[in-house]
């Protein structure tokens, strides 16, 4: 029987440079809870970052050579290109550009046979958790004008640009946008749906984050988890998505996350297998992988 390719551990991401990056991990800061990451230098790039306790990049000075890297403005054109279709075709949210300032459209037809799109059309409510500026948020609330969403994020400059945002999007009544962790996300459910979009790998605590998600959507609630659509181990990732995401990984989600105690370092490549264990310690019954073809996500549906 095959077994089942390791995730790398942070160590190893770290260790093993899978991303093209040398780093020098500074943790004099750790005895207050504080993390630094300083001096990550690429062949082309230097980049000086401090993350707090709470994972917010404090300082991000970026000082870019001269020497393109192609990868930058492909990953950017990827992502414009790339829609969210959450819940096999429930939901197309699509952002304009890598910076997250774009707009969200959203497209609603009739898949889900079990009646979720019915749910939100007659006024459900939606939990979007790592909901970052909201354009997702403000894309389901355009396409179920009926619907009631709380967005929650660790990041205080996300969370005051998703209330900006849609206040300007005219939906404030609709959306309301709360700074918080996941885990301790801040709502009463139940939900009837909560979703999480490319944001469980930059978790410090996936699995408490998913054991929240799944209290919040009650028994009969939708979970909705989108994150990349990379392999588990590293033989899986030899190819242009895994590296990509192998160099945001040590770059951004890494860092970010094991300034956390004890944080599972997961790293941007979150595959499969990884995913299903953090949603079976939380308690779920069931993950699916929804029919969905993307080049750089992966949905996922679990049952609560
Ligand atoms: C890559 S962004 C994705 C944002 C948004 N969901 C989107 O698709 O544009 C990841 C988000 O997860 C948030 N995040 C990271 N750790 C978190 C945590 N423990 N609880 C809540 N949000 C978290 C970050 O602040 C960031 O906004």
């Amino acid at each position: 029987m095959r077994t089942a390719p390791r995730a790398l551990s942070a160590a190893d991401q770290l260790r093993l440079g899978v991303g093209t990056a040398l780093y020098q991990y500074d943790d004099t800061g750790k005895k207050n809870g504080l993390g630094r990451l300083t001096r990550l230098t690429l062949p082309h790039a230097t980049f000086d970052m401090t993350y707090t306790a709470r994972g917010q990049v404090e300082e991000q000075r970026r000082q870019l050579s001269l020497v393109p890297w192609p990868g930058a403005s492909l990953a950017t054109t990827l992502r414009e290109k790339t829609a969210y279709n959450a819940l096999g075709q429930v939901a197309k949210v699509e952002h304009a550009d890598a910076s997250g300032s774009g707009t969200g459209t959203v497209t609603v037809t009739e898949y889900d046979e079990r009646g979720l799109p019915a749910r939100l059309k007659a006024g459900g409510r939606v939990a979007e958790i790592g909901c970052g500026v909201g354009w997702s948020s403000i894309s389901l609330a355009r396409g179920f004008p009926r619907v009631r969403i709380d967005g929650v994020d660790v990041d205080r400059t996300s969370i005051k640009q998703a209330r900006r945002n849609a206040e300007e999007a005219g939906l404030a009544d609709r959306i309301a946008f709360h700074l918080a962790p996941a885990e301790e996300a801040p709502l009463t459910g139940p939900y009837d749906l909560v979703t999480a979009f490319e944001c469980l790998h930059d978790m410090a605590y996936p699995g408490k984050a998913l054991r929240r998600m799944r209290e919040l959507a009650g028994p009969d609630g939708a979970v909705l988890v989108a994150d990349e659509a990379v392999g588990d181990g590293l033989e899986e990732n030899r190819n242009f998505i895994g590296r990509l995401n192998y160099n945001f990984s040590v770059l951004h989600c890494l860092p970010q996350a094991l300034v956390y105690p004890d944080a599972a370092g997961t790293g941007t490549v979150l595959g499969p297998a990884t995913l299903r264990a953090y949603a079976e310690d939380a308690g779920f019954q069931r993950v699916e992988v929804l029919p969905i073809e993307n080049p750089l996500w992966r949905f996922y549906r679990l049952t609560p």
